[in-house]
């Protein structure tokens, strides 16, 4: 039991709260936008009515242009000494240079309302989407994910927490764990790509960035583990839509993430907006309580998403408002995130029966639970603190860095920091996109353009950019005809990528394309830098480049860290995270997909018979791809035994593997060692790879690196539809080596 000690004191509370008091526990409200609106809500709080406020205004407010917060300017005029002496200390703090959304002098009164005027002295917890930065912006999650750098990502996590708590955020509406085979829906940007077990690890790593050692600790914020479950499996990467997820994948591909979610302690899970076959995640009891509680043993609290609980009346489960509230309370949802249905409807709910009082009780408990934990009875208040960012940027322009995928590079890169580049396209002077969706606290001010980098890099002699951004025209010709090599910063705007975001068509756009073509008719070396939120189909565009760099939107410092690439710098070393498919048309294309029985597997070459009559169904670049600088060659690999009976693994023996890989070129660099395994017979299909383990090391040139993994009980099983964890006898393949395609193996046997 991870929250025992809290025990005594939620049951002295649960015994003196109201009824009305214990349903106020379970309801989130939106930032008031008005002065008039913020009194308002303070006379609420007053009657222990809210137990929770989200600082932010609209369901998509990460995703909508920046606007000045009213509510912000508005209670600026408003008086009160506190609020006056910590606007002080605000405005002291943006005459620094930094500007906050936050109003944090008014989330302190209102949770002085809440600590010294209601009946039990609750404090109030404030969430906010904090997703993959605070004002110090880092890759979007996707790219975080291609980084396979466990260690930095949740380094720059635990600086998001510094900075989002310094102003009175306790609570993180990420990470988003939520496993996508589809790049056309718009919200892969915010998650771990289409593998369980990165998922699982980057999971983890921003769970620990979060939360630190201790959630009390005033630099940890509680994380929310979302959106639960199969949001990312809409059909066609339409947002919101239907998804059908049979058991057995749900155990094995969906739920991974959320169990090492749970294990790593977040304390809190979002439901998603998604039905599963029929059965709206929200009112699904058998998803939130008997799977997240009952299997996973999930002791935080669930969170609705946004208006979601009345959406059961749009989902035609519900009749009514009331309905709406009691289906999502039996479910398992314990807060009712703004739509106020709970608020409205339990006390007589409760009243007349129709909703167990005990069932209300324990939705209390879990968000008492976690007001506990977080120290928020003992520190209920934010002194808005100035972070020294100077590290956190620094983190940035690594992690930037090191989550860049080369796709391709035929002898151009890096280039000499003495060559004439001309750099066109439509990202040259842009800084928005390169943060990416889902950032609501950016300081602009801190994003160099690539112009601007690249000035900072070369000095300006060095770079002929034209008028033009399209190229289309002559004068970019022209300036691309004096250059030695020509950079096309390409790709899409962050608007096209994140909530209700999707597009039917992930091809570069036609103009794009045809500057591209224009540009390598002149002969000239060319160079593509991609600014996206998801892989896009590559076919027509990867073959008309000499050299791609994947820069995804990599948040405050993409443009320094793709420069720091260009110029040899920095090598890289990301690999993708998501299968790059040639067309549209192939999604969902994945690596861990089972074997067709008809030898149509396109992923794995065995086409015998095409998928397609009228295209390669291959991928354009597979799961865990990426280039470097140098080049390293993979020993064979190698296990201390190959045998082990299902007995001695389960008493915890392990099979030990190992590889050498040599540093066979002219750079030090980063190799991202993957281990996949296949079970070769089961009782169900098994996928034909399955990644189980990941090391990054650095190897300098012409050394050699001796890397070992061990492979045991957890690591060769699977669930059944039941949820049952089984490994089966049998043999195993182990591949090793740098992306899913590597043959490089070993068969083990488990007796
Ligand atoms: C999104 C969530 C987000 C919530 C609060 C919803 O629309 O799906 O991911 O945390 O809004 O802003």
């Amino acid at each position: 039991m991870r929250y025992q000690e809290f025990d005594e004191q939620i049951d002295g509370l649960l015994a003196a709260m109201t009824l009305r008091e214990k349903i106020g526990q379970l309801n989130q409200i939106p930032e008031p936008k008005t002065p008039e609106q913020a009194e308002a809500y303070k006379e609420r709080i007053r009657r222990g009515e809210i137990g929770s406020i989200i600082l932010a205004s609209s369901a998509t407010a990460g995703n909508e242009k920046r606007k000045k917060g009213a509510a912000q300017e508005d209670s600026q005029q408003k008086k009160g000494a506190a609020q006056e002496d910590s606007q002080q200390k605000k405005n002291a703090a943006q005459e620094d240079g930094w500007q906050s959304n936050i109003n944090t002098a008014l989330c302190n009164e209102l949770q002085r309302a809440a600590m010294e005027e209601s009946p039990r002295h609750i404090p109030l917890i404030f969430g906010r989407d904090v997703i993959h930065g605070h004002h110090t912006v880092y890759p979007i999650p996707l790219a975080c994910a291609a980084s396979f750098n466990e260690e930095l990502v949740e380094k720059c996590y635990r600086n998001i927490a510094r900075e989002a708590a310094a102003e009175g955020v306790h609570w993180a509406f990420a990470p988003m764990l939520d496993l996508s085979r589809d790049p056309r829906w718009g919200r892969v940007i915010e998650g771990p790509g289409e593998d369980p077990y990165v998922a699982k690890v980057m999971g983890r790593a921003c769970i620990r960035g979060f939360q630190g050692e201790d959630l009390k600790d005033p630099d940890s914020l509680a994380a929310c583990a979302k959106h639960y479950i199969g949001y990312g499996a809409s059909e066609g990467g339409r947002d919101y839509h239907r998804t059908e997820i049979a058991d057995y994948s749900l155990y094995n591909y969906y739920l991974p993430a959320f169990r090492a979610a749970v294990e790593a302690g977040a304390a809190t899970v979002m439901s998603s907006f998604n039905d599963i076959s029929g059965q709206p995640v929200t009112s699904g009891r058998k998803y939130l309580t008997d799977i997240l509680r009952g299997q996973l043993g999930f002791e935080g609290f669930v969170v609705s998403d946004w208006a979601a609980v009345q959406m059961l009346m749009r989902f035609g489960v519900a009749g009514d408002r009331a309905d709406c509230a009691r289906l999502a309370l039996h479910a398992g949802v314990d807060m009712d995130m703004v739509d106020g249905c709970y608020g409205e409807n339990l006390e007589a709910l409760v009243n007349s029966g129709q909703v167990p009082e005990e069932e209300l009780d324990n939705a209390v408990r879990r968000i008492l639970r976690i007001k506990f934990a977080k120290g928020l009875f003992d520190r209920p208040y934010c002194e808005p603190r100035r972070v020294d960012r100077a590290g956190h940027l620094a983190d940035a322009r690594a992690l930037a860095a090191e989550s860049m995928v080369l796709l391709k590079n035929e002898g151009v890169l890096p280039l000499k920091k003495d060559v004439t580049v001309a750099l066109l396209g439509p990202f040259v002077h842009e800084k928005r996109s390169l943060l990416g969706s889902w950032t609501l606290d950016y300081q602009i001010e801190d994003t160099a353009s690539l112009l601007e980098a690249m000035e900072e890099k070369l000095g300006r002699e060095h770079i002929l950019f034209s008028a033009d951004e399209t190229g289309l025209y002559d004068d970019s010709v022209h300036t691309a005809a004096k250059a030695d090599v020509v950079l096309l910063a390409l790709g899409e705007s962050w608007e096209a990528t994140g909530e209700r975001r999707c597009l039917s068509d992930i091809s570069l756009s036609p103009s794009q394309q045809a500057l591209i073509h224009r540009m390598k008719a002149l002969g000239k070396k060319v160079v593509g830098i991609f600014f996206c939120g998801r892989p896009l189909a590559m076919e027509g565009v990867a073959e008309q480049l000499d050299a791609i760099l994947y820069a995804w939107h990599s948040g405050t410092k993409t443009a320094e860290a793709v420069c720091d690439i260009l110029f040899g710098d920095v090598v890289p070393s990301g690999k993708t995270a998501m299968t790059f498919p040639r067309r549209t048309g192939h999604i969902p294309l994945y690596y861990n997909v089972t074997s067709s029985g008809n030898f149509v597997n396109g992923y794995y070459g065995e086409e015998i018979f095409p998928c397609y009559l009228d295209s390669v169904a291959s991928p354009a670049y597979p799961f865990g791809y990426g280039l470097s600088y140098t080049t390293f060659a993979y020993g064979p690999v190698t296990a201390e035994k190959t045998r082990l009976s299902l007995q001695e693994l389960e008493a915890g023996k392990r099979f030990r593997i190992a590889v050498t890989v040599e540093n066979t070129g002219d750079y030090d660099g980063k190799e991202v060692v993957q281990l996949y395994i296949h079970d070769r017979t089961a009782s169900r299909m098994r996928p034909l790879r399955e990644l189980k383990a990941f090391q990054k090391p650095l190897i300098r040139r012409g050394e050699a690196a001796r890397l070992r993994f061990e492979l045991g009980y957890a690591d060769l099983g699977f669930y059944t539809e039941q949820g049952e964890y089984l490994v089966e006898p049998g043999s195993f393949d182990i591949y090793v080596g740098g992306n899913c395609l590597a043959d490089n193996r070993i068969r083990i046997e488990v007796l």
